[in-house]
């Protein structure tokens, strides 16, 4: 399975701190928030990544993320030229999906938590499998309605009156047919290809599954100044609490054993001392000790 990780958009709701840095090349907490979204997919055994952007903030990604080989992956750019809507990522990178199924993941989605994705790509048996959130504010999002055994019988986008509190987040695992699900789109009202409308066309087929992520998980919101500021400071509890760190491509490439902890510790020594080195370097003595190795 091949991703596409989609960061575009104006990030007109956090100005002015996306005058100069894109929304999500923002800090969250100690990372930029696209390393996030970047660690569910290599957590998630995902190899091949292409990112998507605007014309003025690729570059930055490219000198962020480079060609990925640092962490066992391959990191490709695709321009958006215009925000026309998150389904238009399929159109802009339908020649890097090629006949492969994808997982689309937007790069301002945080996730703290459970191993869900890995599951639902792992196990991934066709059509669509999205996910489903409670949430206060559903109104804000994609929204799914089930019915009384649990099957989901509605989407929309943005509901006025949502039919649910189950908020539809921005990870997305699609067979290869969403390629001519997304040429055949037609843009809404507000003028963008959406990707309710992809998740809809799933639902019409009787292709689309929807799971439910647990109450423990967590679903984070950086969208907004305040939003971007509870992000951080969630992710820094939970970092200081437990000792380890959330949204960490290193590790995890390391723990999917794309990177030989020859790679890893060689990866740590280009890095400058300081919190994250350390705490790599913490990662790589426990992986000593847990081999039997000791250096
Ligand atoms: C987009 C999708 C929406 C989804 C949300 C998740 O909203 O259109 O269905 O629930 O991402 O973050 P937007 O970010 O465009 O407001």
């Amino acid at each position: 399975m091949k991703a596409i990780l989609l960061a575009g958009g104006s990030g007109s709701r956090l100005y002015p701190l996306t005058q100069v840095s894109s929304k999500q090349l923002q800090a969250v907490y100690d990372k930029p928030m696209v390393y996030y979204p970047l660690t569910v997919l290599i957590a998630s055994g995902i190899r091949e990544i292409c990112l998507i952007s605007t014309p003025q903030d690729l570059p930055r990604y490219q000198s962020l993320l480079r060609d990925g080989s640092q962490w066992g992956v391959s990191v490709v750019y695709r321009e958006q030229a215009k925000p026309e809507g998150i389904a238009q990522a399929f159109l802009i990178a339908a020649d890097f999906v090629g006949s492969d199924d994808v997982i689309l993941m937007l790069g301002d989605n945080i996730f703290s938590g459970g191993d869900d994705f890995r599951r639902a790509v792992t196990g991934f048996m066709g059509g669509a499998t999205v996910f489903a959130y409670h949430v206060k504010d559903p109104e804000r999002y994609g929204v799914v309605e089930f019915d009384r055994t649990g099957k989901a019988i509605s989407i929309e986008e943005k509901p006025l009156v949502p039919k649910s509190n189950y908020a539809v987040p921005g990870v997305y695992v699609y067979d290869n047919g969403v390629l001519e699900i997304a040429r055949d789109l037609k843009p809404s009202a507000r003028g963008e290809l959406e990707i309710t409308d992809v998740n809809r066309e799933y639902l019409k087929r009787d292709k689309l599954q929807v799971w439910r992520l647990s109450r423990g998980f967590a679903w984070l919101d950086a969208g907004t100044s305040s939003a971007l500021h509870e992000a951080s400071s969630y992710i820094g509890t939970i970092e200081r609490r437990q000792g380890v760190k959330i949204g960490c491509p290193e590790e995890a490439a390391l723990v999917r054993g794309f990177l030989s902890i020859d790679e890893f510790e060689a990866l740590i020594g280009h890095m400058p001392r300081c919190e994250y080195s350390e705490y790599l370097r913490g990662v790589a003595s426990e992986w000593h000790r847990l081999h039997g190795e000791q250096r």
